[in-house]
């Protein structure tokens, strides 16, 4: 069984796409165990609470240093038996001890085809406007396994869409959203069902 973690710093829709997966029975082998979030006023822990899912709101700010943020989120992981990480939106990178904990158990879903349009500072509306401003013809969605480096790990699962001629980054923004909601819970999925295992 897949006892999921997702962290979330935004608005929460795809937390809310795997949710509904496994609300719908598409991924009969996992669960949410626990929502972590870096900011209080997050969506993604609103939809956690709507649905009984654990909803924990941690920041580094509230500890002496980094190590004690790490102490805390390992034990709350620990304590609510989380085998598995997927950070949907979470602005923050993990400390080295947890990535570590949970090596190769952690994915990330990442709005361009990387390893293009990747890497610190590519996030939201930057990621978009790069792509337009490059001419590419098309972009996508990437979920990839989570290492030291930012959007670095091996890449398990990509979709493409068309950049068209008229695309504003808010356009292209929505499209891309729509296919990270079916990549999203689809990836998740071949890891429950022991399809995808990385050592
Ligand atoms: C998504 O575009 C995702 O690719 C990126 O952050 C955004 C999160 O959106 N990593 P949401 O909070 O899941 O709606």
């Amino acid at each position: 069984m897949l006892n999921i973690a997702v962290f979330g710093s935004g608005r929460g829709s795809n937390f809310q796409a795997i949710l509904d997966a496994i609300q719908q029975k598409r991924i009969p082998a996992a669960r949410i165990r626990l929502v972590v979030s870096n900011n209080s006023g997050a969506g993604i822990l609103e939809i956690a609470r709507m649905n009984a899912v654990p909803a924990l709101h941690v920041s580094q700010k509230h500890f002496a240093g980094e190590q004690e943020f790490a102490d805390t989120l390992l034990k709350q992981l620990r304590d609510h038996e989380v085998n598995f990480i997927a950070l949907a939106g979470y602005m923050k990178q993990l400390h080295p001890r947890v990535i570590a904990a949970y090596r190769n158990r952690i994915v990330n879903i990442h709005p361009a085809l990387l390893p293009r349009f990747g890497g610190q500072g590519m996030y939201g509306r930057h990621v978009h406007e790069a792509v337009i401003a490059a001419g590419e013809k098309f972009s996508g969605a990437t979920v990839h396994l989570v290492d030291e480096e930012y959007d670095h790990g091996p890449i398990i699962l990509q979709k493409r869409v068309i950049v068209s001629p008229g695309d504003t980054p808010e356009t292209l923004a929505a499209k891309v959203l729509k296919i990270e909601h079916e990549i999203y819970p689809e990836a998740i999925r071949r890891f429950a069902d022991g399809d995808l295992t990385f050592i």
